[in-house]
């Protein structure tokens, strides 16, 4: 499988790494605007494959390899914008130019798969991203709550937990206290406290949303779609496919309170989409 990655900073660079160690890709396009961390992505993952017992084909900044790859994954941003942050609201302002600049150059790459929208804020960025391109948007998805569901996972220490809405601070987490809900939410922060970035997590998210794209397993996994009665993105349960992305949402059951925190949550995405 032929898939494309816009921004080659710690979750770009890091996503590559894993598709190639997962054997996820065939051939890869790296994209970033600073030229000098293509090159030395592309000769790390160079050094990388002569371990691995599979070819991928590297492409640097090349837009129009894009016309026949399967996915693009968006992640260009600039995570220093988060340091003086407590929001992933703040990337907004920087982030929606990066849309605005990449976004002409991939839809004239002529390139029609299934687009993963990774940087933040997350869902607003995805629907900034599909309106600007103009492909569907059953094409284009955010990468939403996997994660935050897994970290939801890790702090309860339960299977049977989920996180929906927004990727950020509005987000509803499921068959959990609320102290547990906030240990969980602040992780990504705790993560960036001492990294100023998180990658890993991200990238295996990503990952698995490409493994499940790739081997049609029916699994429905917790990312951020269109709401055609919403007129925006947020996460919910949902089965994809390579062909068409996404073929169903599924809402979980939710009581009052949790049904009401997700029209907030919802409320939240729309009113800082109102931005563009
Ligand atoms: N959704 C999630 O769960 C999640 C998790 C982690 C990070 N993120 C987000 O992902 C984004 C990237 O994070 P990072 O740590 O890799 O940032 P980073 O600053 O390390 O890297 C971003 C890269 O994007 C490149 N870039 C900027 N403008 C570009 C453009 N127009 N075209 C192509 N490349 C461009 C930069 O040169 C840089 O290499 C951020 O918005 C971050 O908040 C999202």
């Amino acid at each position: 499988m032929k898939i494309g990655i816009i921004g080659m900073g710690h979750v770009g660079s890091t996503l590559a790494y894993t598709l190639c160690l997962q054997g996820l890709a065939a051939e890869l396009v790296l994209i970033d605007t600073n030229a000098a961390k293509v090159q030395a992505e592309y000769l790390e993952l160079s050094d990388t494959l002569q371990n691995l017992n599979q070819d991928v084909a590297l492409v640097k900044n090349d837009y129009a390899a894009l016309a026949d790859a399967a996915l693009v994954v968006f992640c260009a941003g600039d995570i220093t914008v988060l340091a003086t942050a407590t929001d992933r609201l703040a990337e907004l302002r920087v982030t929606s130019k990066m849309v605005e600049a990449v976004a002409p150059k991939l839809k004239a790459s002529g390139f029609s798969g299934i687009v993963i929208s990774v940087t933040n804020p997350c869902d607003v960025i995805a629907l900034h991203l599909a309106n600007l391109t103009g492909f569907d948007k059953r094409k284009v998805i955010g990468s939403g709550t996997l994660i935050d569901t897994n970290r939801l996972k890790n702090r309860a220490e339960r299977e049977d937990v989920l996180v929906i809405g927004e990727h950020g601070e509005s987000q509803v987490a499921l068959n959990v206290s609320p102290e547990i809900e906030k240990l969980a939410t602040g992780t990504g922060w705790e993560i960036y406290a001492a990294k100023h970035h998180t990658a890993f997590g991200i990238a295996s998210s990503v990952a698995r949303i490409i493994r499940v794209l790739k081997t049609d397993t029916g699994e429905l996994l917790p990312v951020s779609t269109y709401d055609e009665a919403e007129g925006c993105y947020y996460a919910t349960l949902t089965e994809l496919t390579l062909e068409n992305g996404v073929v169903r949402r599924v809402l979980p059951l939710l009581n009052k309170l949790e049904a009401d925190r997700l029209q907030q949550s919802i409320q939240t995405i729309k009113r800082n989409g109102q931005a563009f």
